[in-house]
């Protein structure tokens, strides 16, 4: 516990308070949230829980409006309805400490775009908490025994170790077991993820219903999570790996476990920020992808690359290695996916000072809220188009066709009638595109 620090200045915390930067973090239930911006992370949580409670809702009427002739259809959707109700009280009282339920509007969510990315909503890693938890050892015990191996002869005993981006905390649960760790700290930037972990270590049940991506038979299985506690210190931490709240050289181990593709921030800023946290010779430990789906070719990375941006940043690479490994394996569900996964172990350069990264997608002006927004081409473009779109949108109402509108764009003298039909229908044709995919991914 006395590794915790400000995750602003990484100074050391006395019970939670930064005398430099006079905030006082806090603990939600047995939660640390150690956010740079905790406030802000707070309030953007609470968005994303709601906007996660308003697709299970909007599952809910869409299952109540099913009017299917077939009974064996009826009874599923009547059991689908009462799980997605299940579910959502299931949330509830795993994010209870978090204070996330308050309403907003999610209309204005929407349209000030805090809709996330898909690997930053609530939902988006609730698979692994059935296979961190749930669906029996093979998973786990595999990527256990690979890293445990790999780190034999190299890891100090005791160690003091932090995994970022820990998920639902299975992997730091068996690496503190496995390794006999003095204390380990899971931290992840997913409330829902993190209450699973924190409730696990301390070996308290909780009740969670998975939807299977392609059920095998149900189509809703409630389960129940739990697990013996474990003995020593280990802690769930919820924050920004960007800015793990630790002052300069402090652990013995960083594992990055299914991390460095899904990051908005460069490897080398990552690897600056481990190196900073590690003690002299510690270790950083990767498992997973490199690159995921990155539409940025600079963040395609080989495991070559991996290795040449490591030693880079001055680790000293120890091993790397492929394995073939089953991974989010459901049985309940048909889709079983199997990944050739990489491990890295890398030990750390001399101590450096710690720093927070700043992410690749966030310029001054959105990291500090006093910076004026400048009027970019993107955002002109966007100006122009909102307001072309708002007209439109006020010309539906429910009486008017294609063909009418398109008669006012044109006494408007905004375009020729031909254009204007084609243009509107092309606005709406997208609309409804965009409409069906959203329910598809409901
Ligand atoms: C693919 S999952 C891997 C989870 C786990 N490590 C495992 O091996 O199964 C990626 C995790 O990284 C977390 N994550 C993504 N960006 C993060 C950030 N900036 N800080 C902390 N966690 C982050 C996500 O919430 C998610 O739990």
């Amino acid at each position: 516990m006395q590794a915790l620090a400000c995750p602003l200045c990484f100074s050391s915390l006395t019970e939670l308070r930064c005398s430099s930067c006079a905030i006082t973090y806090s603990q939600l239930g047995d939660l640390f949230w150690l956010w740079p911006d905790p406030v802000n992370a707070l309030l953007d949580w609470r968005n994303r829980y709601n906007m996660e409670l308003a697709r299970i809702d909007r599952d809910f009427a869409r299952a109540q409006a099913t009017d299917s002739t077939f009974t064996t259809t009826r009874a599923r959707v009547a059991v689908e309805q009462s799980a997605l109700e299940q579910y959502k009280t299931e949330l509830s009282k795993i994010l209870g400490n978090l204070n996330l339920s308050e309403p907003l509007a999610v209309e204005l969510h929407t349209a000030l775009k805090t809709q996330l990315p898909d690997h930053h909503g609530l939902n988006s890693y609730n698979r692994n908490i059935f296979r961190d938890w749930v669906w029996g050892t093979e998973e786990n015990e595999a990527v256990q025994q690979l890293l445990i191996a790999t780190l034999s002869g190299h890891v100090k005993s005791a160690p003091d170790i932090l995994t970022l981006g820990s998920g639902a905390g299975r992997l730091a649960y068996d690496l503190h077991t496995g390794l006999n760790a003095r204390c380990t700290y899971a931290l992840d930037s997913n409330p829902l993820l993190c209450a699973v972990a924190g409730r696990m270590f301390k070996g308290e049940s909780s009740s969670l219903t998975e939807f299977p991506i392609a059920p095998l038979g149900a189509t809703a299985i409630q389960h129940t999570l739990q697990t013996p506690p474990v003995r020593n210190d280990i802690h769930s931490i919820c924050g920004n790996a960007l800015a793990a709240p630790f002052s300069a050289n402090q652990l013995d181990l960083v594992l990055t476990s299914w991390l460095v593709d899904v990051l908005d921030a460069s490897l080398s800023d990552l690897l600056a920020h481990v190196s900073s946290l590690l003690k002299p010779g510690g270790l950083w430990l990767m498992h997973g992808s490199v690159s995921f789906e990155s539409s940025d070719p600079s963040l395609r990375l080989s495991t070559a690359e991996l290795a040449e941006v490591a030693t880079e940043e001055g680790f000293e690479i120890i091993a790397q290695r492929d394995d073939e490994l089953p991974y989010l394996q459901s049985p309940y569900s048909r889709q079983k996916r199997t990944e050739v996964v990489h491990t890295l172990l890398a030990r750390a350069p001399s101590p450096r000072t710690t720093r927070p990264v700043q992410a690749t997608w966030m310029p001054n002006w959105l990291a500090d809220i006093s910076v004026p927004v400048p009027m970019n081409d993107e955002f002109q473009e966007q100006l122009t188009t909102t307001r072309i779109a708002t007209f439109i949108m006020g010309l539906i109402d429910g009486k008017k066709s294609i063909a009418d509108m398109a008669v006012v764009l044109e006494e408007q003298r905004l375009m020729p009638i031909l254009d204007a039909t084609e243009a509107i229908r092309n606005f709406l044709t997208t609309m409804q595109a965009e409409r069906t995919a959203q329910q598809r991914k409901g």
